[in-house]
């Protein structure tokens, strides 16, 4: 599998490992166990086409249109007030950047809240209009009859627990899930909720990295995490925090792969400080035009 293959959500949903216990799976071939351990899944957010030709190009594997374009780039404080029309824009400049990888849209609040037929409605949207391959909700075990509902709808869905953005108002802000028994033991649940509602993969975001590992090996669905550790089947990170472009609010289980902001910023005073010293645009930049045609003008430049 490289670059140039289309991802298909079966064949990412087969690269299940159960964790990095990494139980045998059975060859393809016949029934001879195979200790072979599955490459992980890779996922990114993307909001716009140049950041998904990239992505796309190096081969990742899902493309996220998270709603945290929110935050990274629509500038609000929370993820709560981006609205399904402005997902359907960023989705469609994705699609569109995208060839091979798969693609989900994320469903921002208040897009699935209203009942079935209306969520229903916002999910098609993505997969119609703008040409996503899937969806992703958050909630556990209260948002598992929707999800069940868009799956029969024939709309894969990917589920998203532990810290649900969307409700950090309700649940006291950005802090990790599921530390003590009670939310270790419902974080469990949800997860088992959503995949007997027929989600075909799992977020898990900011929860105990052995519990991550446990919830990973108790379902047979992919987990992907975002803060979860290295035990889950693949990872997410937002495109500004590991390319350095968000430096806002930067979470404890992000890596930056990049300094992109310090970068933009020297090339753009650069820039500046050129255009006032006359230094650019140069000779190179520029288009000439013959000595005649100029003296043909009004008597030429005087
Ligand atoms: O919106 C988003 O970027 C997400 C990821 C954090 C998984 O939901």
């Amino acid at each position: 599998m490289n670059a140039t293959t289309k991802k298909t959500i079966p064949e990412l949903v087969g690269r299940k490992g159960f964790g990095r216990s990494n139980a045998p799976k059975t060859s393809s071939k016949g029934t001879a166990p195979s200790n072979e351990r599955p490459k992980k899944i890779s996922m990114v957010t993307a909001y716009d086409y140049p950041t998904a030709l990239l992505a796309d190009q190096v081969g990742m594997d899902m493309i996220l249109v998270g709603d945290s374009l929110a935050m990274v780039v629509l500038g609000y404080d929370s993820t709560v007030s981006v609205t399904m029309e402005e997902m359907l824009h960023h989705a469609k400049a994705v699609r569109r950047g995208a060839k091979n990888a798969v693609l989900v849209g994320d469903m921002p609040f208040g897009s699935f809240q209203t009942g079935p037929e209306e969520t229903i409605r916002n999910a098609v949207r993505f997969l119609k209009e703008a040409g996503m391959d899937a969806v992703k909700l958050e909630g556990g075990q209260h948002q598992a009859s929707i999800a069940r509902a868009l799956v029969n709808a024939g709309i894969p869905v990917m589920g998203h627990i532990g810290l649900l953005p969307q409700l950090v108002s309700q649940t006291g802000g950005f802090k990790v899930q599921g530390r003590d028994a009670a939310g270790a033991q419902r974080i469990l649940e949800d997860a088992r909720a959503l995949e007997e509602a027929g989600c075909f993969s799992i977020v898990l975001e900011a929860i105990p990295d052995r519990l991550a590992g446990l919830i990973t090996r108790s379902i047979h669905i992919p987990t992907i995490g975002i803060g979860a550790g290295p035990d889950c089947d693949g990872q997410v990170l937002v495109f500004h925090d590991l390319i350095g472009l968000y430096d806002r609010f930067t979470p404890r289980f992000v890596k930056k792969y990049a300094q992109a902001a310090s970068l933009i910023s020297e090339a753009l005073s650069d820039y500046k400080a050129e255009v006032e010293a006359g230094i650019f645009p140069g000779p190179e930049h520029s288009f000439t035009i013959k000595d005649e045609v100029l003296e043909g003008l009004y008597g030429g430049d005087k």
